[in-house]
């Protein structure tokens, strides 16, 4: 069984594609996670991410793989455990820019591809159901307005004691989502036959029940 998750970002895909995954005792593959590996690859070398030329030749000769477990999923850089690492707004941006490079895309796409074919679980990303994954089980296009998630953004940046404001937040969640939605390849976008889930005004556990009922409800 393969469930996809796509949606924007802040929309909580991550932590409720965990949920799902947890409650129906499959894995996860938070794929923006390659990405974001790809885009700290790209600041330590020093090459501008939307290069494309650059970024394909960077991307040849690095190797990411992710280890997924009951202790959610690690991501390894060049053989580098980079999951704390990968999660700054610096990382945020690069993994944006670098993900609008074909040829990264395709590499990444043929290692998501490999990796949900070894077993059942929940990937998580943009383009799962539209190009990762065309014959998931399931899919869902999970979405909230920008001001609830960036207040979401803002408040968990508030919790770690991570500085900015939420004009800031709100400013970067724009502009990332019109980048993820206009690049050329592979854009986010809902699949023809993906469930849409608003989760502004839902609770984490509501918004992880929704997508149960839908699975629990088809498999009757
Ligand atoms: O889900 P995330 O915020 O960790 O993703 C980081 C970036 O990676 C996001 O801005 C767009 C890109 N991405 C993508 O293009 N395709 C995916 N399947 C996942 C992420």
């Amino acid at each position: 069984m393969t469930i996809a998750i796509d949606g924007p970002v802040g929309a909580g895909k991550s932590t409720i594609a965990q949920g799902v995954a947890d409650a129906l005792g499959v894995l996860h593959l938070d794929t923006g996670a390659m990405y974001r590996a790809m885009g700290l690859k790209a600041l330590r070398a020093g090459i501008d991410p939307k290069d494309a030329a650059a970024a394909e030749a960077l991307c040849a000769e690095t190797d990411i793989s992710v280890e997924m477990g009951a202790n959610g999923q690690k991501t390894l850089l060049d053989g580098e455990d980079v999951s704390s690492l990968i999660r700054t707004a610096e990382v945020s941006a690069a993994a944006s820019d670098v993900s609008t490079v074909k040829a990264v895309r395709r590499r990444m796409v043929a290692l998501q591809q490999a990796c949900a074919k070894k077993a059942s679980m929940v990937v998580d990303g943009r383009d799962i159901g539209t190009v990762v994954l065309p014959d998931a089980s399931f899919k869902f296009y999970l979405t909230a307005s920008p001001e609830v998630r960036a207040k979401r953004r803002y408040l968990e940046m508030q919790q770690k004691g991570e500085p900015g404001s939420y004009e800031e937040v709100l400013a970067a969640v724009i502009a990332r989502d019109d980048q993820d939605m206009h690049r050329e390849a592979d854009p986010l976008r809902r699949a023809d036959d993906a469930f849409l889930i608003d989760s502004s005004n839902l609770t984490l556990d509501e918004t992880i029940q929704a997508m149960l009922d839908v699975i629990r409800e088809a498999e009757k």
